[in-house]
Parts: structure tokens; C-alpha cells; sequence
């Protein structure tokens, strides 16, 4: 899961920033195994599941997309993260749609 580490644990931040993560490169044996079809992308690592070609998809237990290329490789989208001083963040909520799920900066008015 070291995709995952890169979409937390900061502890002082400025402001969310959304951006490509990640690749997930695709998998012709799982896709073959499968019989993925050719407008479709298929996670195993979050168990997403199929996504067709150019859309979306919510990882359910992360705040975080999927979003499946004409490749077939997977972009991953998460919430990024910039520091600064005098500022801190409170967990979002995952029942949020992407980017709501984001966490929340707090930053103490001086
Ligand atoms: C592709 O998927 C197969 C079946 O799950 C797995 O055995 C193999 O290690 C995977 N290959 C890569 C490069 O991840």
C-alpha cells in the first residue's frame, strides 16, 4: 500500500492541492484472466474494480480517484498537500465525494 503514504501525514498545511499521485500500470495477465474489455481498466490494488476508458472512479476507503486512461493504466488522484505555518488540518469525511473528502486546513488567525 505505499501509494496510500503518499496521501497523508503532514503535519502542518497550507491548502489542499489535487494532483496525480500515482500510476497504476495495467495488467495484461489479470486483464486477460479477467477478460477485461478493450473500454476498460481494472484495479485490484484498492478493488475498485472495472473502470471505463476517460472516467472515474471514488476509492471507497481512501479520498482518492481512479481515473482510467486509453492506455489502460490507472491515474491515481489524491489530496495533496503543501505546508506553512500556523496552520492545521482535521480529517475529512470519507462519505464525501472527491475532492469533499479532502482533509479540512484550519489556519489560527493571528
Ligand atoms: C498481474 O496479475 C497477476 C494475477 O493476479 C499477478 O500474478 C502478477 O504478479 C501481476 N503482475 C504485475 C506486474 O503486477
Amino acid at each position: 500500500m505505499k501509494y496510500v503514504l503518499l496521501l497523508c501525514c503532514s503535519a502542518i498545511i497550507l491548502q489542499n492541492t489535487f494532483g496525480s499521485v500515482a500510476i497504476l500500470p495495467k495488467n495484461d495477465t489479470l486483464r486477460a484472466m479477467l477478460k477485461i474489455k478493450d473500454d476498460e481498466c481494472y484495479d485490484d490494488l484498492y478493488n475498485v474494480g472495472r473502470i471505463p476508458v476517460g472516467q472515474k472512479k471514488r476509492i471507497p476507503q481512501i479520498c482518492a480517484t481512479l481515473t482510467c486512461n486509453s492506455d489502460y493504466d490507472i491515474d491515481v488522484t489524491g489530496c495533496g498537500v503543501m505546508s506553512v505555518e500556523g496552520c492545521r488540518v482535521e480529517d475529512g469525511d470519507l462519505k464525501l465525494p472527491f475532492p469533499d473528502c479532502c482533509f479540512n486546513v484550519i489556519c489560527d488567525e493571528k
